[in-house]
């Protein structure tokens, strides 16, 4: 997992994951994060996720938690924190992606690493990666994948270790 990979180079000690679902992914995130003491935390909107929630957290009691609710609301109830590394992978929609990246923008920390999934959902052509290039325009592009598949399209960015003070200088 391409992501454990990048929790090992920043030393993370805080991951969140938009999007549990089944907890594939956080499982190797938390196995990743063993590595450097750090914590995952998961938003996920849909009950039916509880018994994976609690699988998860017997087995890692100290470095996971799940938030429940529309990551609308929830992801931005933690002002005090800036994860290192955000995993946004909720609803494909076009507009709920926007809405997820502005609001993960926020939350990462000055040079965090976001990563982006399945940009190239079929049924939505290049309109989720035409957001990315919007809303990420000032972030350092690392990668950008378009291979075939289930979930195809995984997207990579930096967050510039100005932002946002660089950003609003500019803009003066
Ligand atoms: C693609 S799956 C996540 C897969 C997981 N990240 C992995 O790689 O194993 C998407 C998940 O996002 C959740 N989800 C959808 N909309 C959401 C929202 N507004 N807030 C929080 N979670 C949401 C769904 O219930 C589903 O479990």
């Amino acid at each position: 997992m391409i992501m454990a990979s990048f929790i090992y180079l920043t030393k993370a000690q805080l991951v969140y994951e938009i999007g549990m679902n089944a907890g594939s992914a956080s499982v190797r995130i938390l196995n990743a994060l063993k590595h450097t003491g750090g914590r995952l935390k998961t938003f996920e909107i849909d009950p039916r996720r509880k018994p994976v929630a609690d699988i998860l957290t017997r087995r890692f009691p100290d470095t996971f938690e799940v938030v429940w609710g529309d990551s609308g609301q929830t992801v931005a109830a933690f002002p005090e924190e800036a994860p290192d590394i955000i995993f946004v992978d909720g609803a494909h929609y076009p507009e709920v992606l926007r809405r997820d990246i502005k609001i993960s923008l926020a939350r990462l920390k000055p040079d965090g690493i976001m990563f982006i999934d399945v940009v190239d959902y079929p049924s939505f052509g290049d309109s989720l990666r035409q957001i990315i290039f919007e809303e990420l325009s000032d972030y350092n592009i690392l990668w950008f994948n378009r291979e075939s598949g289930h979930a195809p399209g995984l997207a990579i960015v930096q967050k510039p270790s100005g932002w946002p003070q660089e950003k609003r200088s500019n803009a003066a």
